[in-house]
């Protein structure tokens, strides 16, 4: 299906890694125009050199914090006028006694989880309501609406952002403007790789096994982790053209670990 976003200008914050290169990817082979951020320069120019060629689009790589206000600048003087607004971060540590979490913890996950996508918005939604088009996805957790211990910095921010985004997007869906959230659980992510695979050294046992120790712990249905390019399609769903009438959702990817009849 086309997605009818041909030509159009999508700024993915934390597009070199993970569920962010995973939805810059499935944009690119749109054909959007696409900008990417994070703050690892190396990682950043290989990954764009894999979407360009890949896909043929014209990838813009920004070296950038996005969780503070100078990369934030950095990034909208560069692209300051996106039509597609995707933001992600890293996951944030676990955390399996919530008395050790830290203000200054508490204040750097509320910057790169919270006040980074809002901020995003703000300087980027006035305009797309004057072009009559826009999609603001943000890459959020199932945490967010499903609490755990071990998520304490995790979920919260992002359950603000959840409020916040669906308060406003009545605000603007009038100007064919939607802002959803997107809530993974568990994928094979460059962090996931990373965390699993120390916890199998750690262990003396294997990824795979790891894994399939969590799986069967948190009891997820699908029996695996999903992938990032099956979560990128759902992103670049939700930044089409036909996706005009979702609005202000919050759709957990979780292979089944947490749901209800409705
Ligand atoms: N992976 C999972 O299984 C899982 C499960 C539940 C929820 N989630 C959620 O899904 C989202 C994405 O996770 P992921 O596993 O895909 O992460 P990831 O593999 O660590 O990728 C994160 C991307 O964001 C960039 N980034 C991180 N902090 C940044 C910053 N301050 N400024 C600019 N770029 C930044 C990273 O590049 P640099 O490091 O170079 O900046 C990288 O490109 C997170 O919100 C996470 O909580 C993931």
């Amino acid at each position: 299906m086309d997605l009818g976003i041909s030509g159009r200008k999508a700024l993915v914050n934390g597009g070199s890694a993970g569920l962010g290169k995973g939805s810059a990817k499935a944009l690119a082979a749109e054909g959007v125009e696409l900008y990417i951020s994070a703050r690892g320069e190396e990682r950043l120019e290989a990954a764009a050199e894999e979407i360009r060629r890949g896909t043929g689009a014209t990838v813009i790589p920004i070296v950038a914090d996005h969780s503070c206000a100078a990369g934030r600048d950095k990034i909208l003087s560069i692209c300051p006028d996106p039509d597609i607004l995707v933001g992600t971060c890293s996951p944030a540590p676990f955390t399996p006694d919530f008395r050790e979490v830290t203000v200054a913890a508490w204040e750097e996950h509320l910057a790169i989880g919270l006040i980074s996508p809002i901020e995003f918005i703000r300087a980027t939604i006035d305009g797309m309501c004057d072009r009559g088009f826009g999609r603001i996805v943000n890459i959020s957790t199932a945490a967010s609406k499903f609490p755990a211990e071990i998520r304490t910095l995790s979920g919260p921010p992002r359950a603000a952002l959840s409020n916040y985004t669906v308060g406003i997007a009545k605000a603007v869906a009038k100007h064919n403007v939607t802002i959803n959230n997107l809530l993974p659980g568990m994928h094979h992510t460059a962090t996931a790789k990373e965390r699993f695979n120390a916890m199998a050294q750690e262990q003396g046992s294997t990824y795979e096994q790891v894994v399939q120790d969590w799986i069967d712990e948190w009891e997820i249905p699908s029996n695996r982790f999903g992938d990032i390019d099956e979560f990128g399609a759902i992103c670049a769903l939700f930044c089409s053209n036909q996706a005009s009438y979702i609005v202000g959702q919050s759709l957990v990817v979780d292979g089944g670990v947490t749901n209800a009849t409705f």
